[in-house]
């Protein structure tokens, strides 16, 4: 079967009423970025910019990530950066399982409409639901592995980079090696 493009799965999100957040929420959070994109940024979901705007990561957390893709070279156009949630939990509340579970299959959707050739899960939340439940961020960040079609990996969410600066040469480190992964697939 032929993958559903882009626009077809954020109709699909645009109705949804899988879990109650469509119902509180100011705008749907789809995704942003290159359709074609090798590099996929999967955060966990939405806060308030991000609900009010109806574009991932443009918050403070989404500032630093600006940054970081610039001190590596990529440009933030290239890539496709989208969430596991599509609409705000109220109170930026961390995603419940019954709401990733809701919402998750049109990821995967996402996933297979760009079908990107790296994904970087941005944080512990995002790394626990797609790469495994007991991932540790502190000590497997940065770490690749070979998932089917793509290769997966997480970094630290810029949020926690934010409430601990002294983490950000990891951060800096990790981005080196994904820009490198990332040029030798471009
Ligand atoms: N945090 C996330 O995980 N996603 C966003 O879009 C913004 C902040």
């Amino acid at each position: 079967m032929e993958a559903r493009t882009l626009e077809e799965i954020k109709k699909e999100c645009a109705v949804c009423g899988k879990c109650p957040l469509g119902k509180t929420r100011t705008n749907l959070v789809f995704g942003v970025g290159n359709p074609h994109a090798k590099l996929m940024f999967i955060g966990e979901a939405p806060g308030e910019k991000e609900d009010l705007s109806g574009v991932p990561f443009v918050g403070a957390a989404g500032k630093l990530l600006d940054k970081y893709l610039a001190a590596v070279g990529i440009p933030r156009d290239d890539v496709y950066i989208a969430n596991i949630l599509k609409c705000r939990p109220p109170h930026n509340c961390d995603p419940l399982p019954e709401e990733q579970d809701a919402c998750i299959d049109y990821l995967r959707a996402q996933v297979k409409a760009i079908n990107p050739g790296i994904i970087v899960c941005l944080g512990r939340i995002s790394a626990m639901r797609l790469i495994k439940p007991d991932f540790k961020i502190t000590r497997e960040h940065g770490q690749f592995l070979r998932r089917g079609s793509f290769d997966i990996c997480a970094v630290y969410h810029p949020s926690a980079l934010l409430r601990d600066p002294a983490k950000k040469d990891e951060m800096l480190a990790d981005m080196l090696e994904i820009k490198k992964r990332y040029d030798a697939i471009k």
